[in-house]
Order: structure tokens, then sequence, then C-alpha cells
């Protein structure tokens, strides 16, 4: 479900509301990035371009100037060009940005250095986002100094300059109805497309067709893209966390294991599940999967609204922990084995982390220096792992190269948290049910 154009207008609400009087705040869209020479890829635009505008060109800018008499909206985009057209496909133009994207006022790209000192001219200050493409930075020095040229005119320039992303990412952070079911949606389906490849994985078949599967099941159910990488990591591969190479025949005996999301209307989904090759767990690899399932299922237990951020983490790594020293490949104290960090050797990255419009979306994870506490809204995925190297020489043999990841993605509600992600199944017995299907 494509966000609705009220929606649109609610987040540039939202977030001139947050902005200090007498501000403007001046976004750019994501340029066009090459792939080879001169073929780029498919745009997409930046998501928080996205987010406050609905629209989806290149070469574009949004103003947001609150209480400007010419309007508050204000869009720099591509003028029409039959031309560029006949080889690029219809641009919106001005006219189309004010017909179909709330603007209220909209001019064409070239008219920026023109209009933007203008719009600068008495406000005091400058919201953008700041140090993450020099060019841009550049920009807006150059649009400022333009405004100071014209002092002896009258004209007023900003003096304070400002990161927007702080205000903007705390917005996106808290997912609202209509993203929430967007979100919804797209784990829904890329759920499917797991289950699509388990029943297709057999020994001989390799990393990148299991991968072709779930992509054609995104985008046979209406995603057309995924909102990553998708990661195959059959047998010791799975021990490589962002594995994407994907060109390994798969092995009789082996787990595989598969993280993959599709974008759906801009959402991201994120979700791991590991499961044997030929359908059935080994004793070493049950035992390892139950355990991280368990940590999954301990992880899920304490989330609910006032939970601190890192809580979900230090559950998943007692239980963890606990299981590694029953299992034998840790040894000691669990208390002692958790505060000296050893189970980081098969364990070595956080339970999770938010998801939205970016797979790894935005908000801060800390607030003055403490973990956040979780709020209604904020989606997150849940994603403890084990990973016992191929050249462990401190663990028995049989655990050697197995990697076992579990990921679901999950809303935090005023009660505790929905997941998004059960369409796949993830216990060992559901698991082995649907592949001997
Ligand atoms: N797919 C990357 C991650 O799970 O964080
Ligand atoms: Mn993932
Ligand atoms: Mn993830």
């Amino acid at each position: 479900m494509r966000l609705s154009a009220q929606t649109f207008a609610k987040h540039r609400a939202q977030l001139m509301a947050k902005m200090s009087p007498g501000s403007i705040a001046i976004i750019p869209a994501a340029g066009a990035k090459p792939r080879s020479r001169d073929t780029n890829y498919r745009y997409r635009p930046d998501s928080d371009f996205y987010y406050l505008s609905g629209f989806e060109e290149p070469d574009a800018l949004l103003i947001l100037a609150p209480g400007n008499p010419k309007g508050e909206f204000i869009v720099f985009c591509r003028p029409r060009d039959k031309q560029k057209e006949i080889w690029e496909g219809i641009m919106a133009g001005p006219e189309g940005v004010l017909a179909q994207f709330g603007a209220d006022a909209a001019f064409s790209i070239h008219q920026a250095d023109q209009h933007i000192p203008e719009l600068m001219d008495g406000r005091a200050k400058i919201y953008t986002q700041l140090g993450q493409c020099d060019d841009w930075d550049k920009q807006v020095m150059t649009w400022l100094r333009a405004v100071r040229a014209k002092a002896r005119s009258g004209a007023c320039a900003p003096e304070v300059i400002a990161d927007i992303n702080a205000e903007l990412h705390e917005l996106r952070l808290i997912k609202g109805e209509e993203e929430q079911l967007a979100m919804a949606a797209s784990c829904e389906l890329a759920a499917q497309a797991h289950v699509r490849a388990m029943q297709y994985c057999q020994a001989g078949r390799y990393e990148y067709q299991l991968e072709a599967e779930i992509l054609h099941g995104f985008a046979m159910s209406g995603a057309m893209s995924a909102a990553y990488n998708t990661i195959v990591g059959g047998g010791k591969n799975a021990c490589i966390l962002h594995y994407i190479n994907n060109d390994q025949p798969l092995k009789e005996g082996d787990l595989v294991l598969i993280d993959a999301g599709c974008e759906l209307d801009y959402y991201a989904a994120d979700i791991t599940r590991t499961f044997p090759v030929n359908g059935r767990f080994s004793a070493p690899q049950k035992a390892l999967y139950e355990l991280v399932l368990k940590a999954q299922e301990a992880a899920f237990a304490v989330i609910k609204p006032g939970t601190l951020w890192n809580e979900p983490h230090d559950v998943s790594v007692r239980v963890l922990t606990e299981g590694l020293v029953e299992l034998g490949l840790l040894s000691g104290d669990v208390d002692e084995l958790v505060s000296s960090g050893a189970y980081k050797a098969f364990y070595m990255h956080r339970v999770g982390h938010w998801l939205g419009m970016d797979v790894h979306d935005v908000g801060a994870y800390k607030i003055d220096g403490q973990w956040r506490p979780l709020m209604a809204g904020m989606a997150m995925t849940v994603e403890p792992g084990l990973y016992i190297s191929p050249d462990d020489m401190s663990v028995d043999e049989k655990w050697r190269g197995i990697g076992i990841r579990i990921e679901d993605d999950v809303i935090v509600t005023a009660e505790g948290y929905r997941v998004l992600t059960d369409g796949v199944p993830k216990t060992v017995e559901d698991i082995e049910r649907l592949m001997a299907g």
C-alpha cells in the first residue's frame, strides 16, 4: 500500500512543527548512480526525501519554509523536456508537482540558484543534511554566500546551519498507521518468498539459484526489488555475515542461511531463515538451531513500550551463553562469560536494528548517552545467530562450519509487539514438515 498524499503532508507538518521559528529546511533528492560507464542503476529516491514528498524523480530539491506567504512546501524539479522524455520517460515538471504532490509552489531545478538565496533571506536558521555529501555541503554554502553578498541591499543571511536528520529521523522512527500497513504487506510478501525458497531447495542447486527463486517470489507477488543484497550461504558460507557471492553449490548435509527481504512501496522486509539443504536437521545442527530459536523467543518476550533498546540483546546474549556452556562450546561461569564477551567468538552482531524505509533504518539508539526505551510504533528486527568458524579448533569438530541466524520483523505495540514475518515456518518440526511436502 502506497502512502497517501495526506500522510506525506502529515510528515511535512510534523517536521515543520519541530523546526525552530524562522527557519527553512532544504532537502535534496538523491542523484542517479552509475552502474557502469554511461548506464545507471534504476533510480530510487532517498528515503528522507520520499518520506516528505512522495516524489520519485532525481534532480530535485524540497524546501520547507514555515510561515512563508509564498508557500511552505516548495519543490524544485526537472522541467518537462519532450526530447528527454522520449529516452527516459514522462517527468512531472513543476506543473505536475503542483497538481499531484501538494506543493504550494514549484520551479525548474535550473532556477534554484536564483530562488533559494531569496528563500533564505530573512531566515534565522537553515536546516539541511550536513556532512553526507561534499558537493551538497558546498552548494548550501554557495547559496548562503549569495544572500550575504546582498547585505548592503538589505538581505539578512541566516546565521545558523543545523543538521535536519536528528529531527527528521525521530519522526521516521515512529511508524504511523499507513506505514505499519505498508510494512506488514512487505513482510508478508517476503515471508511467502522464503517459503518458496525452502520448497525449491535441494542439494546440487546453487546458492544463486535460491536467490533467484526468492527474487522471483518477490516479483510475482508485486515487489519490484529486494531491499538489500540477498544473502544465501550454504554450509560454512553462513558464517560470513554479509556473504553475497552466492556462487557455490548447496551440499547434502549442510544448512543454508537465507537473509532476504523485499522492498514494497518503499518499506523493507528483512527475514533470515536457516534450514537443512536436504530437509532434515542433523543432531548438532538441531541443537544449535534450537538454541538460537530460544534466544529469539527470549528477546521477543521483553519487547514492550518502556523496555530499553539493549534489553532484548542482553537477554539473547545470556540465553546463547548458557546454551553454549551446556553444549560444551564454552566453559566457565555464565556471568563471567557474559561480562568478558566470550560469546562474541560465536555471536558477533547485535540482536537487531530499526527497520523501515531503509533496511537499517534511521533513528537514534541512545538518548543522552543512554539506551532509549522502546515506544509503540517503532519497528525492529530480532535476529540472534550463532556462527561456528570452520577452523575453530577450540570446539568439537561436529560444530565447525555451522552458521545459523533466525530473523523476524516486529512492530512495538501498546501491549507488547506484533511479529510481521510469521508466515515462514521456523521450528525444526515445521521446517522439516514443509520441506518434506
Ligand atoms: N540483512 C542485513 C541484516 O539483517 O541486518
Ligand atoms: Mn537480514
Ligand atoms: Mn537485519
